[in-house]
């Protein structure tokens, strides 16, 4: 518990990551989402302050001034974007923190208690969920399956799960000696005392956690891949709730277990996109600053699934192409690409690549109209303002 009182001291590196993924996307998600003729409230359940003591914005503040912006550029949209902040227990600073700025309000008290405000919000609503808590304790997977099952206009959410905290208090709880004294967990933020296995049950949607443990306790598994069996079967139960999902782990490189897993669920291939390409380019962007000194240390290890065994990209397009004889989308192919590769590329990389494989011979592309207004047959890769069908030559 100890661990969390000094979060708001200063902005970690590792906040960095979920900052910038949150920042970034809103601006292409507000916009896309607002032509659905819609209202869009996002939703900060875990707000925090607002501020760093140090002076950094926090979630509410980033969420605040993108709502500023996008009603100075089209103050017509104002009735249509609402930023929501739940926090239990820094909320008079949080008001403080929020004073002045239009569209937001700070609901005092738990998540957990607003649940059922949220659940009041008008269905009408594009609901965007941003979702981190210090630890696990209050991420009951049912709150957000009865969020789905209100049928908003759209639900997306982005998650922070701290999957090896989870995994430390069920070793607790299942008063197995853990091991994870090779992991530095020093700054974790840890309040994690769920206190029951049945609690735990609920967090994860299922025991299947026990048995994972269990197989790591009798030696048959390391904790690495304890943590990957485990994350694997909670992203299905996520993948149950939302069509499409992509998660990064968040790593320190010199370690192997995550720090914390940020997850992204929408049922729209747009929001997968998008977001999985906004997660590709943030990191290498941070990554860059750093080495142009901009930035604080920035030691987290690339997700690069190229790296795992068995994964080959113009393979696995051509496997994909191949399933479908007749032909398949453009858009469907990225989508199938991305919830294999994660944020491994940014998406102009999947077109390049189908683009080059056609140059080869590999792979036949037809586009529907197959020429552009001015008479040109098209070459773009760009499946809104054609229909881009891909299949073996
Ligand atoms: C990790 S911090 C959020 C940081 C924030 N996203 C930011 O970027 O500044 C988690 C926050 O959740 C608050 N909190 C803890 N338990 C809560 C609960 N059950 N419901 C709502 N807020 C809670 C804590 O007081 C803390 O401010």
């Amino acid at each position: 518990m100890g661990q969390t009182k000094n979060f708001f001291k200063e902005k970690k590196s590792w906040s960095i990551v979920k900052d910038r993924v949150v920042d970034y996307y809103l601006k292409p998600y507000t916009s896309k989402v607002l032509r659905t003729g819609r209202p869009i409230i996002i939703c900060d359940c875990f707000a925090g302050k607002g501020k760093f003591d140090d002076g950094e914005n926090g979630s509410p503040l980033l969420i605040a001034e993108h709502i500023k912006s996008h009603l100075l550029k089209q103050p017509d949209t104002g009735n249509k974007i609402q930023g929501v902040f739940i926090e239990k227990k820094y909320h008079d600073e949080l008001k403080s923190n929020l004073s002045g700025y239009a569209n937001v309000i700070v609901y005092p008290g738990s998540y957990e208690d607003n649940l059922k405000n949220i659940l009041s919000f008008d269905i009408n609503n594009n609901l965007f969920l941003y979702v981190d808590p210090y630890g696990i304790k209050s991420l009951n997977l049912s709150g957000f399956s009865q969020i789905k099952s209100r049928k908003f206009y759209s639900v997306e959410m982005l998650l922070n799960f701290n999957s090896a905290g989870f995994l430390r208090e069920g070793c607790r709880l299942l008063k197995y000696e853990d091991s994870f004294a090779d992991e530095d967990l020093t700054d974790y933020e840890v309040d994690d005392d769920v206190n029951t296995k049945e609690k735990m049950d609920s967090i994860a949607g299922g025991n299947y956690w026990q048995e994972i443990l269990g197989s790591y306790y009798k030696g048959q598994i390391n904790i690495y891949d304890a943590e990957e069996q485990f994350f694997s079967e909670y992203s299905q139960r996520i993948n149950k709730l939302f069509r499409y999902a992509v998660n990064i782990p968040i790593k320190i490189k010199s370690t192997h277990l995550p720090k914390y897993r940020l997850i992204f669920g929408s049922d729209h291939e747009d929001g997968l996109i998008l977001m999985a390409d906004n997660m590709n380019k943030k990191w290498n962007e941070i990554v860059e600053n750093q080495r142009g000194g901009q930035q604080v240390l920035f030691d987290y290890e690339f997700p690069d699934m190229t790296r795992q065994q068995g994964f080959d990209l113009q393979n696995d397009i051509r496997e994909l192409v191949s399933l479908k004889p007749s032909g398949i989308l453009l858009k469907d192919l990225i989508v199938a690409l991305i919830q294999l590769y994660g944020i491994t590329f940014p998406e102009k990389h999947y077109k390049d690549t189908i683009a080059e494989m056609k140059t080869k011979g590999l792979l036949r592309i037809d586009w529907h109209p197959s020429m552009t207004p001015t008479g040109k047959p098209v070459k773009a890769m760009n499946y809104d303002d054609y229909k881009i069908t891909v299949r073996l030559q």
